[in-house]
Formats: structure tokens, sequence, C-alpha cells
């Protein structure tokens, strides 16, 4: 008999893990088959049939062929992707500045490998996406846990209170979310420029994955980077384009830092099939894109009427909303999910986020929290009998 057998499988490899990974939770997004799915932010609407015809027959045209492995350069799509974050940002960016990967968790995954790793601090603004400490923890990246909010009590994050804490924690690397998940206003351009100049010697990473929903006027950090070789922008595909299930995002940056990217990726990391799904979208921007409009109105409508409810919601840069005033962050998720409409606990005492999706969607996702018993909010100085506390903090949702 091997020494082996009778050690359960599970402390085989909780033993032989990295210790910095033992007891940790992996990403866990419920995905429940529930009628409206409001929790990960997706586009509500579905890929229009031009772009599904195109998509179609570009895939049909690469099958042929994928006996050999795909351009390792990317050179079509990131040329396509210059030329659209060009138009949508009114700076002139080439192939040499854009990069991309399995969405744009692989392009942070790049950006971590490269520059983080043991020995090195990566600060984020914390509420912020999670992904981004996670990330840069499995790449045996030290975390620190930075605030927003500070002297307002709210969540913005001001140029001050950010390069005060970039100087205190002098970070290898700082991530910044704009518009910013879960809260999701954007953030103006003076905070990204102060943490420039309080760290010039890092690297900063804008993530702007919800920037085609920002409200008129919001600029994007991409017009700064022709100052600031340690900055990146990174975007996605996976909201305003409803392509999610494509993976694909991308970053702007110096062409001198994509060459570091390259030490990193896996060879050939995007397949021929993901290259020639991007490059049709890409062709079809414009058709793709026109349900940002109809998401905005949607999301201008949540924070409406939520407030009107008695639910107090962030402005939103944004495709979601997140709104506070609950007693039981976690119960009212479940009353929600009872009612068939599932958000998003984000682990924000008092806070819920939905995603805006379909007028149908919003209407459901309306009427549950109309229906919701007076229990779950917290009342206000306005209500007849106060007995509220604050309320006590949570672990998310699994
Ligand atoms: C702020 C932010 N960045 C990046 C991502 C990752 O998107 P993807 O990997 O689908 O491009 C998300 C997804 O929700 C996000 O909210």
């Amino acid at each position: 008999m091997s020494p082996t057998t009778q050690v359960s499988a599970a402390d085989l490899v909780t033993a032989l893990l990295r210790d910095d990974l033992r007891g940790q939770t992996a990403y866990g997004a419920p995905q429940l088959d529930v009628a409206v799915r409001l929790n990960t932010n997706e586009n509500s609407y579905d890929v229009p049939p031009d772009v599904v015809a195109a998509i179609t027959a570009a895939v049909a045209d690469v099958a042929v062929h994928l006996n050999r492995y795909p351009d390792r350069e990317l050179v079509s799509v990131r040329k396509a992707l210059a030329h659209y974050l060009t138009g949508q940002t009114g700076v002139p960016l080439t192939v040499d500045q854009l990069w991309a990967a399995n969405g744009s968790n692989e392009v942070l995954q790049h950006l971590v490998q490269a520059f983080g790793g043991a020995g090195r601090t990566a600060l984020g603004f914390t509420p912020a996406y999670s992904m981004h400490p996670n990330i840069a923890r499995t790449m045996g990246t030290t975390w620190v846990d930075g605030t927003r909010g500070a002297p307002s009590g709210t969540f913005d994050l001001t140029a001050e209170s950010a390069a005060e804490q970039v100087r205190a924690y002098q970070p290898h690397l700082v991530f910044l979310c704009s518009p910013n998940n879960p809260t999701g206003t954007a953030l103006d351009l003076d905070v990204v420029q102060a943490v420039l100049d309080a760290a010039p010697r890092s690297l900063v990473v804008v993530d702007e994955a919800y920037a085609e929903f920002a409200r008129p006027g919001t600029p994007s950090a991409v017009s700064l980077l022709a100052d600031h070789p340690l900055l990146v922008v990174t975007r996605t595909m996976s909201k305003a384009f409803a392509l999610a299930g494509a993976r694909l995002g991308y970053l702007a940056g110096a062409p001198e830092l994509l060459d570091a990217l390259r030490l990193v990726r896996l060879p050939y990391h995007l397949s021929d099939p993901t290259q020639a799904v991007a490059l049709a979208a890409l062709a079809h921007d414009a058709s793709l894109l026109r349900t940002v409009e109809a998401i905005k109105a949607q999301r201008d409508r949540i924070v409406a009427e939520l407030g009107a409810l008695g639910y107090p919601p962030v402005p939103s840069d944004a495709n979601f909303v997140l709104f506070g005033g609950l007693v039981d962050a976690p119960a009212t998720w479940q009353t929600l999910l009872e009612h068939g409409v599932l958000v998003r606990d984000v682990g924000l005492a008092g806070y819920l986020r939905v995603t805006a999706g379909t007028p149908a969607e919003t209407d459901a996702f309306l009427a549950a929290v109309a229906d919701l018993p007076d229990s779950h909010r917290r009342p206000t100085p306005a209500d007849p009998s106060p007995t509220g506390s604050p309320p006590l903090p949570q672990e998310p949702h699994p």
C-alpha cells in the first residue's frame, strides 16, 4: 500500500498548497439559474443579429487554420483596439501602445506578473474591484488595503487622500478603478494625476472597465498616457460591448511597458477564434454599443427610484448601482433572490449592488425592492420611531 493512501485528497492538496493560498476562498459570484440576473455587471442585451453573423463568418474563416498557432502578437486585434480607443477617447493611439488578453483580468494578471511578486507591494483603495487584491496576492504580492471616503465619509477618493496613502505605503503598483466597482463613481483626473505625482517610479493601473457608461464629460486616464510611461489604462469588451463570454480585455500603455508583458504572457495566449470574434465585434462597434444609452437610462432610473424608496443609491458612472440603507444586506439579498432577482452582496455592511439591464429587469428589481418589508430598511431620522443602529460588519455572500 502506498504511504499516501490513508490521507484524503483534500489533506494532500492542502499540505502541498502554497502557504499564502491556504484558507483562501476562490472568486465566487453565484451563477444561479434565476429569471433576473443582475449580479455580475454583464450587458443584459443579446449580441445583435448583424454582429452574430459577422462573428460566425469570422470564426468559420479561421477554423480551417486551427492546425496553426495564432498570431502571437495579435497585431490585427491591437490595431483595431487602437482605432476604437482613439475614437472613444480622442487621444491618438497606435498599435504598439495596445495589449490584449483573455479578459481584462488576464491583462491585470500580466501586469502583476511583470511588476509585482514576492517582496513587492500593491495598493488599492477599498472598496474597489475584488480581483485587484486577489490577482496581486496569487502572484505573491503584498496587498495594502487603502481607504476611500476620508474626509467626506462617502466613497469618494480625493486627490489629497490618495496621494497621502501612496506616500505612506510606497507601493510598487497602485490600482485605481474608474468608474469604481462596486461604488459606481468615476474618478476626477486630478486623483490620477496626484497618484502619478506621488509615485513617479510605481506602476499606476487605472481600471476603466466601465468607461463607456460614464456620465458625459468624464475624461479617460488615456489622456495622461503621453507623459507617464508607468501609467496603464485597462479596458474590456465584457461590459459595454456585451461580449463577456468572448473574454477580451486590453490596455493602453507605453510600448516599452508592453515589452515587459511579453516576458510573462504565455505564448499564443489569445486564440484564433478569440481574435476573430474581437475583430468582427470591433468592426461592428456602433451596432454593439447601441445598448449603452439604454442601459444608462435604466441606471439613472434605478438611482432615482431607489432614492424614492428609501434606499440611498451612490451616484453611478457605470452599468450598476450600489445602494444602501439596509439593516442586513445578506438577508435582503436572500429576499430579493426569492423574488427571482439576483443582485450582488459585495460584503459592504448595509449595501447591495445591482446591475442596470433591460427595462423589464429594472421593473422586476424595483418591484421586488418595493415589496421588501419595512424591516429591511434602516430607519432614517424622517421615520416615525427610529430604532436603527449602525449595521455590523459582514462577510460577502458566497
Ligand atoms: C472593475 C473591473 N475590472 C475588470 C473586470 C474584469 O472584466 P473581464 O475580465 O471580463 O474583462 C471587471 C469585471 O467585472 C470589473 O468590474
